[in-house]
């Protein structure tokens, strides 16, 4: 199969999972959205209200500030592609547990093994702590690791792995804006 059928079937699988009790819960699943040939896949917490309206990642006010730091590097957001680790909505926005982030996590190991991703931007502390814990690193605090650089190996190759924080922490602490603006710098100049 074609990385683009693999990646429809997945979708497909995860729109009728129930592998955890937030897919009774759910209007729709949030399998990811964006290129399946992507350099750059980010990935965020779980989907929030309105992407569990719209079945997309990132449609909502955090996602309008992910699309002005693509922008602001020469980025849309067809050239990357966007997930969570979690990929139904927990109840009023609540952290998801460890059970349901270990039901879920599977698909998004999946997902990076089909795109194959260069580089990886982990967004905020949940997932941050979960794929620098997958690719055998210790997980260390938000503010202490953002826009460092580590370099990553797997069947497919090297990749780098670079966190920063949530959109959404930046919106409650604007001092953050810039720290993510300066990421996502270091972000276009790991792309040349
Ligand atoms: Fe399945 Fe993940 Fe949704 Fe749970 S959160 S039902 S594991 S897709
Ligand atoms: N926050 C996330 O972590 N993911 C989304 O898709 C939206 C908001």
């Amino acid at each position: 199969m074609s990385r683009e059928e693999l990646m429809v079937a997945l979708e497909e699988r995860i729109q009728n999972c129930q592998k955890c009790p937030l897919g009774r819960l759910r209007t729709n699943a949030v399998p990811g959205a964006g290129s399946y040939t992507a350099k750059i896949m980010f990935v965020g917490e779980a989907p929030g209200y309105w992407e569990d309206q719209k079945g997309l990642p990132f449609v909502g006010r955090a996602g309008r500030l992910l699309d002005e730091l693509l922008k602001e590097i020469g980025l849309e957001r067809r050239d990357v592609y966007i997930t969570n680790i979690v990929k139904c909505r927990p109840p009023n926005n609540r952290d998801p547990t460890d059970d349901e982030i270990k039901a879920c996590a599977p698909y998004l190991d999946r997902q990076i093994d089909i795109i194959r991703p260069r580089v990886i931007v982990p967004l905020g502390r949940h997932s941050m702590a979960y794929i620098l814990r997958k690719f055998g690193f210790e997980p260390a605090p938000i503010s202490k690791i953002h826009g460092k650089t580590l370099e990553a190996r797997t069947l497919f190759g090297k990749f780098v792995i670079m966190p920063s924080y949530h959109p959404a922490a930046a919106l409650y602490k604007p001092p953050l804006r810039e720290e993510l603006r300066k990421d996502f710098q270091k972000l276009k100049a790991l792309l040349e």
